[in-house]
C-alpha cells in the first residue's frame, strides 16, 4: 500500500523492485573483487543456479472463497515469537559489502528495524559484541565456524552468549573452502587479507597463542587463523559441540535425512538445510529439492532453510515444503551494497510483502495452511 499511495503522489521507489535489477545495480556499486566473492560459487556454478531455478518446478495452487483478509506469518522458534518465518543468513563478508565497510552493524540495525533476525557469521568485520548491541528487541543468532582449537571454539561461543545472542548455528560444510574459480583466478579471498577476522583477533584465547598481537604483526595472526580455521568434525564431536552451550544449537548444511535424524539424536535443537548457496560444492542437488526429506526426518524439530531464495514466492514455497523459517542470503547483501540499512530493509520488506500478498490472493492466510498440499510439481 505504501508504494501504491506514494505512486499516487508521484513518488516512485529509488531502490529496485526486481531481483535482477537489484543484483545488477549492486554489482555496479561494489568493488569488482568483493562482487565476485559474493556473487560467485563453486565450480561452474550449476548448483548455485539450480538452487534458484528449482523453485520454478514447484507451483502454488490458488484457493478461492477463503476471505484471507488477515494474514499471519508469525512463528514460534526456540521459544521466541518472530513476526515472520524469515531470517538473514550468515554472510561472512557482509561487512565489506557496505560503502563504509561496516555492513555487519548495518545488518544488525536492519534486523532491529524489521524484527527479522540476523545470523551473524564468525567471519564478521565488526566484532560480535558490537554487532549484538545493534539488535534492539530482535533476537540474533551467532554462526560458528568451529576452529581446531577447542578452547578457541568455547571462547567464541561464550563471548556470543555474553553478548546476548539467542542461538548458536554451527556450519558443517565449510571446514575447507570449496573450489571457487572466480576467487581462484583473482586470488581473492577477503579473509586472507585479514578482513572478517575481527572475532579472532579480539579473542583472548586466539591472542594468547600469538607471540605478537594481531595489531603488531597481522601477517602472523592471519597465518595462525589459517592453521586453526577449519575443523572436519565427525559425529564423535557432536557431544562436545552440544556441551558448549545451553542456547539452542542448530547445525547448518544438513541435506540428508539420516544426518538430520542423527543430529537430532545427538541433541541439537534445530536443523538448517542448506547447500551454502552453491558456494561450497558444485554438482549437488538444488537445496529446495532435498528439503522435504529433511523435514520428514526432523519429525517436528524446527528446520531452517536457505539457498536460492530470491522472492516472496520462494519463501512461500519453502514454507509449504516444511521449512520452519527461511533464510535470505545474497539478496540482502545486494540491498546493503546499494542502500545501506535502508537497502536491506527494502529487500526484506519487499520479499515479506510479496509473501503476504501471495497468501492473500491464493487463499492461504496462515502458516498452518501452507503445506505440501498447496503445491504441485510443474511438469518439465
Ligand atoms: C555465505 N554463507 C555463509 N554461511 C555461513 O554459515 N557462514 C558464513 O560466513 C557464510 N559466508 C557467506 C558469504 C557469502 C558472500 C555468501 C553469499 C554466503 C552462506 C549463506 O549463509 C547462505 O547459506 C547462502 O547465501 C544461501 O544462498 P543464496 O540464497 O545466497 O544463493
Amino acid at each position: 500500500n505504501e508504494i501504491y499511495f506514494n505512486g499516487l503522489r508521484g513518488v516512485v521507489p529509488t531502490l529496485p523492485m526486481k531481483f535482477e535489477e537489484l543484483r545488477d545495480r549492486a554489482q555496479a556499486a561494489m568493488p569488482p573483487s568483493i562482487w565476485s566473492y559474493v556473487a560467485g560459487g563453486a565450480g561452474d556454478e550449476r548448483t548455485q543456479n539450480a538452487n534458484v531455478t528449482a523453485f520454478d518446478r514447484w507451483g502454488l495452487v490458488p484457493r478461492m472463497f477463503v476471505g484471507a483478509k488477515e494474514r499471519d506469518l508469525s512463528v514460534d522458534l526456540f521459544g521466541m515469537t518472530l513476526p515472520a518465518p524469515v531470517f538473514m543468513a550468515p554472510i561472512g563478508v557482509i561487512g565489506l559489502c557496505a560503502q563504509d565497510g561496516h555492513g555487519d552493524l548495518a545488518t544488525a540495525r536492519a534486523a532491529a528495524r524489521t524484527g527479522i533476525p540476523m545470523v551473524a557469521s564468525t567471519l564478521m568485520v565488526d566484532p560480535l559484541d558490537q554487532v549484538a548491541a545493534e539488535f534492539g528487541d530482535t533476537p540474533g543468532f551467532f554462526q560458528l565456524y568451529t576452529p581446531t582449537d577447542r578452547d578457541l571454539a568455547a571462547s567464541l561461543v561464550q563471548r556470543a552468549e555474553a553478548a546476548g545472542y539467542q542461538g548458536i548455528v554451527v556450519t558443517l560444510d565449510t571446514w575447507v573452502t570449496g573450489w571457487r574459480p572466480r576467487d581462484l583466478s583473482t586470488g581473492n579471498f577477503p579473509q586472507l587479507r585479514g578482513h572478517c577476522l575481527a572475532n579472532y583477533f579480539t579473542d583472548p584465547v586466539f591472542r594468547a597463542a600469538l607471540s605478537k598481537t594481531p595489531e603488531e604483526d597481522p601477517q602472523s595472526a592471519i597465518l595462525r587463523w589459517i592453521q586453526v580455521f577449519g575443523n572436519p568434525l565427525t559425529w564423535d564431536d557432536l557431544p562436545w559441540l552440544r556441551s558448549l552451550t545451553d542456547l539452542p544449537l542448530i547445525v547448518k548444511g544438513i541435506c540428508h535425512p539420516d544426518d538430520a535424524r542423527r543430529a537430532i539424536d545427538g541433541g541439537v535443537d534445530g536443523i538448517y538445510c542448506s547447500n551454502h548457496g552453491g558456494r561450497q560444492a558444485n554438482g549437488g542437488l538444488p537445496a529446495i529439492d532435498v528439503l522435504p526429506e529433511v523435514v520428514a526426518a526432523a519429525n517436528g524439530v524446527p528446520v531452517l532453510f536457505d539457498s536460492g531464495v530470491r522472492s516472496g514466492a520462494d519463501i512461500i514455497k519453502a514454507l509449504a515444503l516444511g521449512a520452519t523459517a527461511v533464510g535470505i542470503g545474497r539478496p540482502y547483501a545486494y540491498g546493503l551494497a546499494l542502500g545501506g540499512v535502508d537497502g536491506i530493509v527494502h529487500v526484506v520488506r519487499s520479499m515479506l510483502a510479496e509473501a503476504d500478498l501471495i497468501m492473500a490472493v491464493d487463499g492461504y492466510p496462515a502458516r498452518k495452511d501452507l503445506t505440501p498440499e498447496a503445491l504441485r510439481r510443474v511438469p518439465r
